[in-house]
C-alpha cells in the first residue's frame, strides 16, 4: 500500500499534523507528504490511501482542500481519511462531522472509502486575533483567556492522538 499525506497549511498547524501522521503511516506503507498545491489530481490517483488536511476557515474547509475534493478522480479501491485544525477549543463530535461533509460526500461520488477525520486546535496566528476578537465580539479579559487557551496547540498529546489515529486506521 502507498500513502499519501497532503495538507493546506497558512501558519503551520495542519502541517505539524500532516509530519506526524506521515510519519506514522510511514511505519506501516510507503508514505509521500506532499503541499496540496503540489498535486495533480493523477499524482493523488496513484496513491492506495490518501489523508487530506485542512485548517477550518470560517466554518468550513479551506477553499483549497474543497477544490481539491472536487476533483479527485475515481479509482478502484481507493481510501481516504481527513485531518483538520481549528482555533476553538473542541467542536462537538456532530459539528465535526460536519465539517468533514465535504470529505465524505467526494468519497460517495467518486467510490472512495471514506476511513475518518481527526481534529484538534490549532493556534490562530497572530495577524488575525483583532479581527478575529472582534468577530466574536470578545472583550479584551474573554480573548486573552481564549489566547491563553490555544497557546501552544496543537499540542504534544494532539500529535500522539493523530498518531495513534493513524494506528487504528491501519490495525
Ligand atoms: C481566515 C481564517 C478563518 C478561520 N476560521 C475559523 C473558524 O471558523 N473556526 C475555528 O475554530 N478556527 C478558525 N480559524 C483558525 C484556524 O482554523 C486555526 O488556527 C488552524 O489551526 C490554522 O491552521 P494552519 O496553521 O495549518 O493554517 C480561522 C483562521 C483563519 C486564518
Amino acid at each position: 500500500m502507498n500513502v499519501l499525506v497532503t495538507y493546506f497549511s497558512q501558519s503551520g498547524n495542519t502541517e505539524k499534523i500532516a509530519n506526524a501522521i506521515c510519519e506514522e503511516a510511514a511505519k506501516a506503507s510507503d508514505a509521500d507528504l506532499k503541499k496540496l498545491e503540489e498535486l495533480t489530481p493523477d499524482m493523488v490517483a496513484e496513491y492506495d490511501c490518501i489523508f487530506i488536511g485542512s485548517p477550518l476557515h470560517s466554518g468550513s474547509l479551506a477553499a483549497p482542500v474543497k477544490e481539491c475534493l472536487g476533483v479527485l478522480k475515481e479509482t478502484s479501491g481507493q481510501q481516504l481519511a481527513g485531518f483538520i485544525t481549528h482555533m476553538a477549543p473542541a467542536y462537538p463530535e456532530q459539528d465535526m462531522e460536519a465539517f468533514a461533509e465535504p470529505m465524505k460526500a467526494a468519497c460517495k461520488e467518486k467510490g472512495i472509502e471514506y476511513k475518518g477525520c481527526f481534529d484538534c486546535q490549532g493556534f490562530l496566528a497572530e495577524s488575525m486575533h483583532a479581527i478575529v476578537q472582534k468577530k466574536l465580539n470578545m472583550d479584551d479579559d474573554q480573548w486573552s483567556e481564549m489566547v491563553k487557551q490555544m497557546t501552544g496547540c496543537p499540542r504534544q498529546e494532539d500529535v500522539e492522538n493523530a498518531k495513534t489515529f493513524v494506528k487504528e486506521l491501519f490495525a
